[in-house]
């Protein structure tokens, strides 16, 4: 079989059809997503803080992402589904055009087929060359974590008229300039519904309410495996599974029912 790509996720989209994300970080759990059925991987920089325990993703490097690109492709390589490979480009990769470039450059020959990026319309340009050097980018709105210091928390963002309105011009400008993928964090769910309506890419959520076209969580979040409170998204699939890769068939099918998320897992305003 074929490694879904974004004319697949093009197609869900068209029919209708929702997808499942996941992030793995090394190539066992990236093996099981697949044989789950899970369609898209996410390397995410979330490793920083569910794989090396710092409290932010701050200090993950370029490297760090590259290396668990490299695994999870190595895991995915003979299996029957092959999930499309996401990877983040981690805090200050992309801080000047030329950063960008070269450091997706390195992703990609990792193995990512998309690159994600957090941030709003000024990321146009950046978006716009990694387009043109044939680089698929997803935008990260919403909630970023790497801002984290500059949102003074984890907070839901695009609350109220005028910031609706700046998230929605943020989204066509980036679509615009090429963005490939819509990702929605922490975003109240009739704003993430209307956005859904006005792109024509993928779009994918978490803790954005259940219009989007794809639906991400991190791994050990549905695994009962995160520290902390569990923010109002967050669902154990682990429960009543006898296996892991179990947990992950059932997040897929509730995402693809419809049953996932549920109105407790979104922000209405
Ligand atoms: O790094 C990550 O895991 C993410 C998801 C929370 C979307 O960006």
């Amino acid at each position: 079989m074929k490694r879904i790509n974004l004319l697949t996720l093009a197609g869900y989209r068209e029919r209708g059809e929702h997808f499942a994300c996941l992030t793995a970080y090394d190539a066992s759990f990236a093996r099981c997503m697949a044989d789950a059925g899970v369609e898209v991987i996410l390397v995410g920089d979330s490793l920083g803080m569910v794989l090396q325990g710092h409290s932010s993703t701050i200090p993950v490097t370029v490297q760090d992402m590259a290396y668990h690109v490299r695994a999870v492709k190595r895991g995915t390589r003979e299996t029957e589904l092959r999930p499309m490979i996401m990877a983040d480009m981690p805090f200050m990769s992309f801080a000047t055009l030329e950063d960008t470039l070269s450091n997706a450059g390195v992703l990609m020959r990792a193995g990512a087929q998309v690159v994600k990026i957090e941030g709003g319309r000024e990321l146009a340009e950046r978006v716009a060359r990694l387009h043109e050097n044939g680089v698929p980018c997803c935008v990260h709105l919403g909630l970023t974590p790497q801002s984290v210091n500059c949102f003074g928390g984890f907070r839901v963002q695009g609350r109220g008229a005028e910031q609706a309105a700046q998230m929605l011009e943020d989204v066509r400008i980036l679509t615009e300039a090429g963005a490939a993928i819509v990702l929605l964090e922490c975003v109240p769910e009739p704003l993430a519904t209307r956005i859904q309506q006005e792109v024509s890419v993928p779009t994918i959520g978490i803790g954005a309410g259940p219009n989007l076209d794809g639906q991400v969580l991190v791994m050990h979040d549905i695994l009962g495996l995160g520290v902390g409170r569990s923010p109002r998204f967050v669902k154990n699939f682990l429960a009543g599974e006898e296996s892991i890769t179990g947990a992950f068939r059932a997040f897929g099918d509730a995402v693809r029912k419809g049953t996932y998320p549920a109105a407790e897992h979104w922000f209405a305003e």
